[in-house]
Parts: structure tokens; C-alpha cells; sequence
């Protein structure tokens, strides 16, 4: 029997997005405006995400929290030469920000401390968690599910949903390849490509009668409808978000979005060395094709520089996550991008 995602007024998730991006007030407008938010788990330390949990719940509407899967044991790393020699390519973009880059101080591993975080959900349960990534350790999905939270994960192929629901998943965030932001894919070292997030969806569905959360390249009401059509059960939105009065979006993200210079997006690995959707800038010109393949050892080594940039307005530099729909992203407020979604509806 198919579970289904909490009730809500509308089909329409606002989805996690780590990095800034979610924010407390993003969740409360856009839950008040009728969709399910998540909170994004990934990069925060357990406390800090324990504290906006325990916030979420006392906003009083349905929510869920996002989670980083950390790649399983045995897992290759990047071989430490070739992070130093993407880091001496880097350097001189490093350099232009007064950053000295270390490959030297990177962490070799690094699980975002998952344990802790799962934990934590079980002790507050949540009524969602979803998990990005790669697939959830079975024992740690039927361990949140006997917390009471229903449990996500992200498939990005027909081959991942299957590989979901034997694990035990309540149901899948199908993310195709127009999404904003890192793919949720479970093999890094495929190529994400440009296809049509309908027609993942489609060739899900059709294997699954799992709940689908679609996501990736919505840019207004039709693709939503479009989405609802292929068989997703709801719809979630990043990109649109980005540049609301409640994100916590940096200005210099906001502005780029907009921005008639940057014209495209691209998945690249540039800057942290696992495929992510973002707009072409200088810096995904210049370094798109010798990035190595390494999360989150490549996350590491780009973090200050990716910080001075954005400190600094320097959009040539910085990671602009950016899905296929991002020149339809509106400033004002969250819950407006969510009643304007649900048109036609
Ligand atoms: C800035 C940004 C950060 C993101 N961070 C996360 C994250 O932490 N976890 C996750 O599962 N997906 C993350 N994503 C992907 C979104 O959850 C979602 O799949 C995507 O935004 C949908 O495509 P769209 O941006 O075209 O709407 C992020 C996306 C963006 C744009």
C-alpha cells in the first residue's frame, strides 16, 4: 500500500537547500503559504540543526529536514595529489580573493556527521526526513520510521527508485537533471546531462507506486502542472526561492540569478568535486574540465575562497547554484512564489 506525504493545502514542497539558501522565516512563509518545507540538514552542525528543529515545531506546520548521505565505507577518496594539483590551478582565482588555498588541511573524510544528526531525529522526530546523496543505511531508514518520521530518499534514474524502495523508503524526490544545486545522484561519476525532469519522473513512476516529489527546472504554474502530470504527487522548488525576502540567499547569488551576463547553466564538478547545476560564470569556464571528481574533499579545499567571493560581490568566482528556471526567479515574499505556483491548480 503507497504511503502518502503529510497533508498539506498545496502539492508543492519548498525544497532544502544547504549552504544559506533555507532559512527559519523561508520555512514559516512557505509552509504558511500551503506547501511542505524541509529544512536543510546538510553542512550544519547537529546542535545548530537541533536548535532550527526545535523552532520548525514550535512554527507549528508540517516540515521536513534534509540529510547528506556520506558515501559508503570503502568509497575511493581523491587521491591527494590530485587535489593538490587541482589546487595549484586554483590558486591563482584564490589569490585574487587574498585566499591561500591548503589541500594539505582538507579532512580526508568527512561524514557530516551523520550519526549524530540521525540521532537527533530520532530523540525530536520530525513528520519528514529526506536524504540526499547516495542510499540511506536500511537500519538508520526503518530507525527514523519507527521514530514516527516518514522517510525520503532522492533518486535521480528509474535504477536508484527501485534500489529505494527495497530499502524501505516511504517515497522519492525525483530530481532531474534541470535542478539547481548538487545532484542527488548516487554515482558522482555519472554524467547528469539535460534532460527533462517529466520524463524522469515518468520512467519512475512507472516502476513505483512510492509517493513522488518532483523536482528541478520549475520556472512557473505550467511546469508544475506539467510535473503533477508525469505522475509526481508533488512538486518542490529551490531556484525560485533563492532570491525571496526570506532567503538567505547572499546578494551577490541574488543578483547573478538575474543577471543578463550569465546566460546558461551547467552541471560541473568545479567547485566541489561532486556534479552540481549552476550558472556558467568565469571561474566554471576555466575550471569545468580539470576538476576532479572528490565531495567533499573539493568542497573543502574551495570553501574560503567560495566565501571571500561571495563576500565580496565576486560572481565571477563564487558558486551560483542556479537551476534551468532561474530567470524566473522574483524577489518579495516566499509565500507569493508559492499561491503564484499553485495557479491553475
Ligand atoms: C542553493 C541550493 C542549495 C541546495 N541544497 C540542497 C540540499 O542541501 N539538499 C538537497 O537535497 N538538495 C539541495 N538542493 C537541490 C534542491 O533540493 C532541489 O532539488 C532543486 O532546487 C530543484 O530544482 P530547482 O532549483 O530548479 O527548483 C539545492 C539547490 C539549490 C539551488
Amino acid at each position: 500500500m503507497a504511503t502518502r506525504l503529510p497533508d498539506t493545502d498545496l502539492p508543492l514542497v519548498a525544497a532544502p537547500m544547504a549552504g544559506g539558501g533555507t532559512t527559519l522565516d523561508l520555512l514559516a512563509a512557505t509552509t504558511d503559504a500551503g506547501a511542505l518545507a524541509f529544512l536543510a540538514g546538510g553542512y550544519q552542525a547537529p546542535d545548530a540543526l537541533a536548535a532550527q528543529v526545535r523552532a520548525a515545531h514550535a512554527h507549528g506546520r508540517p516540515f521536513g529536514v534534509n540529510l547528506f548521505v556520506p558515501a559508503p565505507p570503502g568509497t575511493p577518496t581523491l587521491d591527494p595529489t590530485a587535489l593538490a594539483a587541482y589546487a595549484r590551478r586554483i590558486a591563482p582565482e584564490a589569490a585574487a580573493l587574498g585566499v591561500t588555498l591548503d589541500p594539505g588541511a582538507v579532512p580526508a573524510a568527512d561524514d557530516d556527521a551523520w550519526a549524530a544528526k540521525v540521532d537527533l531525529l530520532r530523540r525530536d522526530p520530525v513528520p519528514v526526513v529526506s536524504c540526499t546523496f547516495g542510499p540511506p543505511p536500511a537500519a538508520d531508514v526503518a530507525a527514523l520510521r519507527a521514530a514516527g518520521s516518514l522517510v525520503l530518499v532522492t533518486v535521480t534514474t528509474p535504477q536508484e527508485a527501485v534500489a529505494a524502495q527495497e530499502l524501505g523508503a516511504d517515497g522519492l524526490v525525483v530530481q532531474g537533471p534541470a535542478a539547481g544545486g548538487h545532484s542527488g545522484t548516487w554515482d558522482p561519476a555519472r554524467t547528469v546531462g539535460d534532460g527533462a525532469t517529466a520524463d524522469v519522473v515518468a520512467a519512475v513512476a512507472a516502476r513505483t507506486r512510492l509517493p513522488l516529489v518532483a523536482a528541478g527546472g520549475v520556472d512557473g504554474p505550467r511546469a508544475v502542472a506539467h510535473l503533477l502530470a508525469a505522475g509526481a504527487q508533488a512538486v518542490a522548488v529551490g531556484t525560485l526561492l533563492l532570491r525571496t525576502d526570506e532567503s538567505g540567499a547572499s546578494a551577490t547569488h541574488r543578483a547573478a540569478l538575474v543577471d543578463p551576463r550569465f546566460d546558461a547553466t551547467t552541471v560541473t564538478r568545479a567547485f566541489t568535486g561532486r556534479p552540481a547545476r549552476a550558472l556558467r560564470n568565469g571561474f566554471v569556464r576555466r575550471h569545468d574540465e580539470d576538476a576532479p571528481l572528490g565531495y567533499p574533499q573539493v568542497h573543502h579545499l574551495t570553501r574560503e575562497l567560495r566565501r571571500r567571493a561571495a563576500a565580496t560581490g565576486d560572481a565571477d568566482r563564487l558558486h551560483l547554484w542556479a537551476g534551468t528556471g532561474h530567470r524566473a526567479a522574483p524577489a518579495g515574499p516566499a509565500g507569493d512564489v508559492v499561491r503564484a505556483l499553485a495557479a491553475g491548480l
